[in-house]
């Protein structure tokens, strides 16, 4: 069965508080997305905001920081049970796997639009989770970058158990083509809040992850 994960992307407490609120009784997991002005142009929700908030659904963490190592503790620390990094930051991927693993948690790693699935070839067999960007990070509500598409199938061919989301630009359009394309996970931030009827959107998005066997 194929799930989608809603994605809060924010640095206000109180939206982040009231998001949270609306997705806990509909939703399986919670993506929240860390920002750190650096490896992204944009800034986050910190760790303590997080803990205040205290979701009652499990949480995946998505680092767009340039040293994730910094945020595998806390975050662990709060509960979550998945942290995501991207290959194209500062630390050295083995070390920050190792860090996540060393928690218990699991370990994902994300690639942006421009980034080529070699870069992430030698960690497919040490990860659970690979974050393809359908848009550059940092912002919701952009339009999806089709190309990315054709990563799925690479990345299916290597390691055909590992789990592929995608993150970015993800609707009821896009979607369709994610789910033929063999994605797993359908990522959702903007969309799910559109006009605001979280529930009939996220009813059409399950919809749609499950459209084809
Ligand atoms: C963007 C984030 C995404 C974002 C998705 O950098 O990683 O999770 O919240 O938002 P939409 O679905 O609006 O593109």
């Amino acid at each position: 069965m194929r799930k989608v994960v809603p994605s809060v992307l924010t640095n206000d407490p109180k939206e982040l508080e009231r998001k949270i609120r609306i997705l806990e009784p509909l939703v399986e997991i919670i993506q929240i997305d860390i920002m750190d002005g650096e490896f992204v142009p944009n800034t986050s929700v910190s760790v303590s905001d997080v803990q205040k908030v205290s979701p009652n659904k499990p949480m995946e963490i998505h680092l767009m920081v340039k040293h994730p190592l910094e945020y595998i503790q806390p975050f662990a620390k709060i509960g979550a049970f998945r942290i995501i990094f991207h290959i194209e930051s500062g630390d050295n991927p083995a070390d920050v796997i190792k860090e996540i693993k060393n928690f218990g948690l699991q370990a994902g790693i994300s690639l942006n639009p421009p980034t080529p699935v070699e870069k992430i070839m030698s960690y497919l067999n040490s990860i659970d989770l690979v974050l393809v960007m359908g848009v550059n990070p940092g912002f919701q509500g952009q339009k999806f970058v089709p190309q990315v598409l054709s990563k799925v199938k690479i990345i299916k061919d290597i390691n055909p158990n590992i789990i592929i989301e995608v993150d970015g630009g993800v609707n009821p359009e896009t979607g369709i083509d994610l789910v033929k394309a063999g994605v797993d996970i359908l990522n959702v931030g903007s969309y799910l809040f559109k006009n605001d009827t979280v529930k009939d959107n996220w009813a059409q998005m399950q919809r749609i992850a499950n459209s084809i066997e």
